[in-house]
């Protein structure tokens, strides 16, 4: 029996959500009763007989003198009529019931409750699930609606934190129904779910309307087929539900209306030129985009409300790696650009003056979500096209201030970087991410951007979202970065370019340098002095042209395949070798491998190499410590070396890869110990006794890409099949991974 978080749950009610919610919260068997309000009694009886609820009550008036601190009322009635609820709660309900509600527009609720009660009740947390469906009414009630969706909370007060008992129960009762809890404020959440959900439902509910009253056709509907059911499934929708949302959220819904009424009149036009360039360039953005969109969904144990059939599908085929154990690699290939310096070519570039073209640019949906970002922010980015892409910079001033939040996807680094660079601008700016990223630390750029007066909002735990404000001028500092950050160094610099003055950073331990270099790049006095970095504020960037080289980090999972497995000679191309980033190799020819750096060159101020690996036997070594920032993003895949090593392989001061994509300590020892390896987390580390046989069996990645890769090359030394689930991450900055895999000699097979 599962504890009771709550005593009695009222629900205020019973349709497709109030019904789901009793139902969900009987499976897992969290409160002690639930009783149903309504005041229709055929309704009623309707609703106990699919034993949604336990017991039905006229009115909230009859139930309040059984209800205290021990109870929770929902409240799920159309958006419009939640003010006649919360009337009957403030009249009836002492204040230490807890009021939760589900309605799909906060604002006019919270308006509501500060009209009732005077000021916003302590005792009210505003929510909304986003689950549904075009089904409603009592008895459409499902007890899975809201496993693996989000439900956001937008608490209003300070006070309602995880401190306050109603916001604790609220939460915890969402989780315990297999929901995920985000949280964001009332004016975030509108004005995302006008974009995202209530404009769609406007168009079904206009497009049917239209083609339904077409004087010219009156049988219309017999010749639509797939294509019109798709589009026009949610006008199924409850009308009363939608109305009332559109009402309530007017301005935010108008405001997505007229972008997208201007949008179609230029498809209207370029339709009626026969403007094929305009048509195509669209039609393929568009698909590309919903690509992305169905890609990072189906990597988000997440799904939206308003899923159709086709996306609920993609959602649920997730990628699996399938792997044979044994063989070797070789050959001579060339890695994705770098995922670093695509991002700062973006940014950069961005906030130049003049064209900057980027060759080599990493197609991964990472470094494509800064890219969306700054087109988001008004500038005309070309491409990318096999690579290469072209940015009408617009100057460090000319960024405009985004319709909507800006989605981060999957990448910390973008979000760290965009937040320094945000904090410069006039405007306010909102940054979200996925699941993963939206569990990561955001304090170590808000602690900073904080000391230079910015206004940074985070969640609780310093999480995204992260709410920047354009009221101040960031001033300069000097930060001593307590923890190796890039990312947090490339804040801070990228904040002083707006500040009065001089700021400069120290970094405990050097870490990688390409803000720096680039800036330089780009034209912008930048000085290292030691562990130090200074700039001063208020000059400009020049466009200039950057070839991105191959990512040395996601070269390290085939220089760790050539490493470890006899009869290897494998060839890496156009490798970037920045001092600052070649900890792998420093660590690999520690263990013994044999590495060498052929065609030593620099390319766009930075160093590159063909890295040449054969195989030879490693050994086990501790780790130097002034390796680990060097090889940060590596050491998922330095771990499988150290499992096939001879001899113990212990690192320490590596705390930082407890707060990557996943928890990359416990993560990766649980797949090695999982396929037979010895391994041993510790605090800051591990201690991994390397030469046992890689048995095969079941990985779970928790949607970490280089967990995915890393497990893959591991199949080289395994004696049985390793099968990887969840490995759509991988496209966050490897595309076209198990391609280059098999191409090599690796026996990997992708289901999806
Ligand atoms: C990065 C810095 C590193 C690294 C990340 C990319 C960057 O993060 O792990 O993949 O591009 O600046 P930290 O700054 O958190 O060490």
């Amino acid at each position: 029996m599962s504890p009771k978080l709550v005593r009695k749950i009222v629900v205020v009610g019973v349709g497709l959500i109030g019904g789901s919610f009793a139902k969900s919260v009987k499976r897992v068997g969290v409160c002690e009763e639930i009783i149903g309000v309504e005041a229709n009694t055929n309704l009623a009886q309707k609703a106990l007989k699919t034993g949604a609820v336990d017991r039905f009550a006229v009115s909230l008036e009859i139930l309040a003198p059984e209800l205290d601190e021990r109870d929770l009322v929902f409240i799920a009635v159309p958006t419009l009529s939640v003010n006649t609820v919360l009337k009957d709660c403030h009249r009836y309900l002492s204040p230490s019931v807890t009021i939760t509600d589900a309605a799909s527009v906060k604002g006019s609720v919270r308006e509501a409750a500060v009209e009732i009660y005077g000021n916003f009740p302590e005792q009210l947390i505003l929510g909304h699930p986003i689950a549904g469906s075009e089904k409603s009414g009592v008895g459409a009630g499902l007890d899975t609606l809201f496993a693996h969706h989000k439900v956001i909370l937008t608490p209003e007060l300070a006070s309602q934190s995880e401190q306050s008992p109603s916001f604790v129960r609220v939460k915890a009762l969402w989780e315990a129904v297999g929901a995920q809890v985000l949280t964001m404020s009332v004016e975030a959440h509108d004005q995302v779910l006008a974009s995202t959900s209530h404009l769609s439902h406007a168009l079904a509910y206009s497009l049917v309307d239209t083609l339904a009253n077409d004087p010219d056709h009156d049988d219309i509907f017999n010749y639509a087929a797939g294509g019109f059911r798709d589009f026009t499934r949610i006008a199924s929708s409850s009308p009363k539900m939608w109305h009332d949302i559109m009402c309530a959220n007017s301005e935010a819904v108008v405001r997505s209306l007229d972008l997208f009424t201007k949008n179609l009149h230029l498809l209207r036009d370029a339709v009626e030129r026969r403007d094929s360039d305009t048509i195509m360039s669209l039609f393929c953005r568009a698909k590309e985009s919903r690509e992305a969109f169905l890609r990072s969904h189906s990597s988000n144990s997440s799904q939206s409300s308003t899923t159709t059939q086709e996306q609920e599908s993609s959602m649920s085929n997730k990628i699996n790696y399938v792997l044979k154990p044994g063989g070797f690699v070789s050959g001579s290939i060339r890695v994705p650009g770098d995922k670093s310096i695509s991002h700062r070519s973006i940014m950069l570039g961005s906030l130049a003056e003049g064209v900057t073209h980027v060759t080599g640019f990493l197609e991964g949906e990472d470094a494509l979500a800064t890219l969306q970002a700054f087109k988001d922010m008004g500038v005309n980015i070309e491409g990318p096209t096999n690579g290469e892409v072209t940015i009408h910079g617009v100057g460090l001033h000319g960024l405009k201030a985004p319709k909507n939040a800006l989605d981060m996807g999957n990448s910390g680094t973008a979000m760290r970087l965009m937040a320094g660079l945000l904090a410069g601008q006039e405007f306010d700016s909102t940054l979200i991410g996925d699941v993963s990223l939206s569990k990561r630390p955001m304090g170590r750029v808000a602690k900073p951007l904080a000391e230079m007066g910015v206004k940074v909002g985070t969640e609780e735990g310093g999480c995204p979202p992260l709410r920047i404000s354009g009221s101040t001028k960031p001033q300069a500092i000097h930060y001593d970065m307590p923890m190796a950050s890039a990312q947090v160094k490339s804040c801070v610099l990228l904040a002083g370019l707006y500040a009065d003055g001089t700021t400069s950073v120290t970094e405990p331990a050097p870490t990688r340098d390409h803000t720096e270099r680039m800036l330089r790049g780009f034209g912008y006095d930048v000085k290292t002095e030691g562990n130090k970095v200074t700039l001063t504020g208020g000059g400009k960037l020049t466009a200039a042209n950057i070839e991105v080289p191959a990512d040395i980090s996601s070269s390290a999972f085939f220089m760790v395949a050539a490493a470890i497995t006899p009869g290897s000679n494998l060839t890496l191309q156009h490798v970037g070798i920045n001092p600052t980033r070649v900890g792998v190799i420093n660590i690999l020819r520690e263990m013994g491998a044999n590495i060498t750096l052929l065609n030593e060159r620099e390319v766009g101020g930075e160093p590159v190499a063909d890295i040449q690996v054969q195989y030879a036997p490693l050994k086990g070594i501790h780790i130097p410590e002034d390796q680990v920032p060097l090889a940060i993003d590596e050491f998922p895949v330095l771990f499988i070396a150290a499992a096939s090593a001879d001899g113990t392989t212990i690192l320490s001061g590596a705390e930082e890869l407890r707060v990557k994509e996943s928890d990359r300590i416990q993560v990766m020892a649980d797949g090695l110990n999982a396929i037979g390896a010895d391994a041993t987390p510790t605090p800051d580390g591990m201690v991994i006794n390397g030469g046992k046989p890689l048995l095969g069996g079941d990985i779970q990645t928790h949607h970490d890409h280089r967990i995915a890769m890393s497990f893959a090359v591991a199949s080289l030394i395994a004696t049985e099949e390793i099968r990887i689930h969840d490995c759509a991450t991988v496209a966050t900055s490897f595309p076209g991974f198990a391609e280059l895999a098999k191409q090599v000699g690796i026996s990997i097979e992708v289901q999806s």
